[in-house]
């Protein structure tokens, strides 16, 4: 992680809070991995969280998102087990939370489950990952043997960070790379949202893991959700004199609660009232109509639908023209969306929002599917600290739980990290 300090913030992440990839990460997976199993794991993979830049909730509309791979990333340590009992054994080395799911794993307890009869009752909530992975391989026709997982994750969870889509896209490389099924990447990404969608049960869309699979370090993900076309837009902040603060409310969300699935039923029953397959088919100059057909609530969710698709094309165009400089105010009238016409922010996401705009942002909105987790404010570099210092103040006045701050820039999609 480069610059956290700039903003004078540390990270939540856990043991290996912010570090690149080195020699120590992997010799405490590995070497857990020994304790726990009784023998070395056959490789470590990795996959990173992300942040949206923007483009929220318009990947299950088939429209278009930008979001990138952070430095943060989950590491599992893998062994098949050809001839042992078909079962997967996993274990994680973050008792907090791992992937988000609002309860904890026990650091170092084994959780098993049959591959005969794989079920998410079978595991402890963080592990459901896991197993959705190789169920939905499995739903491919795949042969999974037995294996052994170790996780050990620095994705800050429960911060709309997507530390449990960074969790499966890991387990999903490993597992190709180790039965060498030779799936390419756009379709891992389906694999993975299946395994969320019909697993876990989250209805999510694809665009977590497409920028955990996908991403490249230095570079923002343009992503058609329709056709999956991708684009990798160059986004060096530092070279430019720009940070990047994820500022981590520290209110946890979960998408399979109620409030998500709501958001993707009122985009359907839109979609249908307008007699098109998805929102992606509806442009700005069919909003006077829809605003006719539709009732107030199900209008303003198409309305910020239709806005942000258009707000993403327009974010891209002008990183191609002007640069990450020019795109603040595309950012903010990004979050007044949400908050306005999506209704998925929160009093504290906003306050963080307000908060860094009022310090100098040059742009700020919340990121993820909201209802909680973090707002992302794109700052100078030499106001990073000023402007965390103001949003911290802000959250002490309010009264809320102290926010965690940091600078995040695009790192690497899911690899092999001992190699
Ligand atoms: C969550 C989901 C994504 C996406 C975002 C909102 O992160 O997992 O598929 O819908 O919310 O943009």
């Amino acid at each position: 992680m480069t610059s956290e300090d700039d903003a004078g913030a540390s990270t939540t992440a856990g043991p290996a809070s912010g570090a690149a990839p080195g020699g120590g990460d992997l010799e405490r997976i590995t070497g857990a991995f020994a304790g726990l199993f009784g023998s070395a794991p056959d490789g470590v993979w990795a996959a990173p969280g992300r942040v949206n830049l923007i483009g929220e909730h318009t990947d299950y509309n088939e429209g278009f998102v930008l979001p990138f791979a952070l430095e943060h990333r989950a590491r599992v340590a893998v062994a098949l087990r050809p001839n042992g009992p078909a079962r997967l054994r996993a274990a994680s080395l973050q008792g907090a939370d791992p992937a988000g799911t609002g309860q904890a794993a026990t650091t170092g307890r084994i959780t098993e489950a049959d591959l005969g009869h794989l079920v998410p009752a079978a595991v402890e909530p963080w592990a459901r990952y896991v197993a959705g992975i190789i169920w939905a391989l499995q739903q491919r026709g795949h042969e999974v043997p037995g294996m052994d997982i170790l996780l050990d994750s620095d994705v800050p969870p429960g911060a709309g960070l997507s530390s449990s889509a960074a969790i499966e896209c890991a387990v999903a490389l490993a597992v190709d790379e180790l039965l060498g099924t030779g799936i390419p990447r756009g379709e891992l990404v389906l694999v993975c949202q299946r395994a969320e969608n019909d697993f876990v049960g989250a209805p999510t869309g694809i665009l977590d893991q497409s920028a955990a699979l996908l991403g490249t370090a230095g570079h923002a993900l343009f992503l058609d959700c329709r056709s999956r076309d991708a684009r990798q837009v160059p986004l060096d902040l530092a070279q430019l004199g720009l940070a990047l603060l994820v500022i981590d409310t520290r209110v946890a969300h979960a998408h399979e609660s109620g409030g998500y699935r709501d958001l993707v039923a009122a985009c359907r029953r839109g979609a249908a009232t307008l007699g098109v397959h998805a929102l992606r088919d509806v442009g700005p100059a069919r909003l006077p109509e829809a605003q006719r057909l539709l009732d107030p609530d199900t209008f303003r969710r198409v309305r910020h639908i239709v806005t942000e698709n258009q707000r993403v094309l327009d974010t891209v165009a002008t990183l191609d023209a002007d640069g990450p400089q020019a795109i603040g105010p595309l950012l903010n009238a990004s979050h007044a969306s949400m908050r306005d016409d999506f209704g998925i922010s929160c009093d504290e996401l906003d306050a963080a929002v307000d908060a860094a705009q009022r310090a100098g942002a040059l742009g700020a909105r919340m990121t993820g599917g909201g209802f909680g987790g973090s707002a992302i404010a794109l700052v100078a570099a030499a106001d990073a600290a000023t402007v965390a210092e103001s949003v911290r103040g802000r959250f002490a006045t309010e009264g809320y739980l102290a926010p965690e701050i940091f600078s995040v820039r695009p790192g690497p999609g899911a690899h092999r990290v001992d190699r």
